[in-house]
């Protein structure tokens, strides 16, 4: 971790960062991924999105949220007006996931890597700087918030790093309990206001 520390810290851009990640060979997820994954959309973005882990879609294209839980995201952030293929960052979309390697079996990373990775995750948002961050799903709020226990955290506002955070439930669970897709549905709401007040 420490060493996560130090090559994150001394990464000036996201481009440094990515590379300074691609470099990192501390994790053993890394060994049985095909790639790297970093990010997609609009870096300047004023929304930034934190997933889990790339699954065998993303590892294979090697950008997050390319299956069918990513397409839900998008349909699910279109319907607020927002898209990662935005270039306006006021409309655009930034997204990463905590891991930036699939896991074997897309098994949920382990609390030891994901806090190996954190420290990267933490320069990430400090480098892109959105005004607000939605997390998706258990490891998303346990790197940001220390905390898992998405049913209950959803839906209210908590804060890391110096900045707002919204944790809803991930998509691969709204795509396996649609029932659970009307409180996402509020929680996207809630997000639409703060960006608009
Ligand atoms: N699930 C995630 O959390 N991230 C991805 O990139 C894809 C699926």
């Amino acid at each position: 971790v420490e060493e996560a520390r130090r090559a994150a810290a001394a990464a000036p851009t996201l481009e440094a960062l990515r590379e300074a990640m691609a470099a990192y060979d501390h994790c053993d997820l890394k060994r049985g991924a095909r790639n790297t994954v970093f990010s997609d959309g609009h870096p300047a973005a004023r929304l930034m999105l934190i997933g889990e882990a790339p699954g065998r879609e993303e590892d294979a294209a090697g950008r997050p949220f390319v299956g069918r839980a990513g397409q839900l995201l998008d349909r699910m952030f279109a319907a607020i007006g927002l898209s990662r293929t935005s270039p306006d960052a006021e409309t655009a979309l930034y997204i990463t996931n905590v891991m930036p390697w699939r896991p074997p079996q897309n098994r949920d990373p382990s609390a030891e890597e994901v806090a190996m990775m954190t420290p990267f995750l933490a320069r990430h948002v400090e480098l892109a700087a959105p005004d607000l961050i939605v997390v998706t799903g258990n490891t998303a709020c346990a790197a940001l918030l220390g905390r898992t226990g998405i049913t209950r955290l959803r839906g209210r506002w908590a804060e890391a790093w110096g900045r707002p955070v919204m944790p809803m439930c991930h998509p691969a669970y709204l795509l396996r309990n649609p029932e659970a897709k009307r409180e996402a549905w509020a929680d996207l709401l809630e997000v639409k206001a703060r960006l608009t007040r």
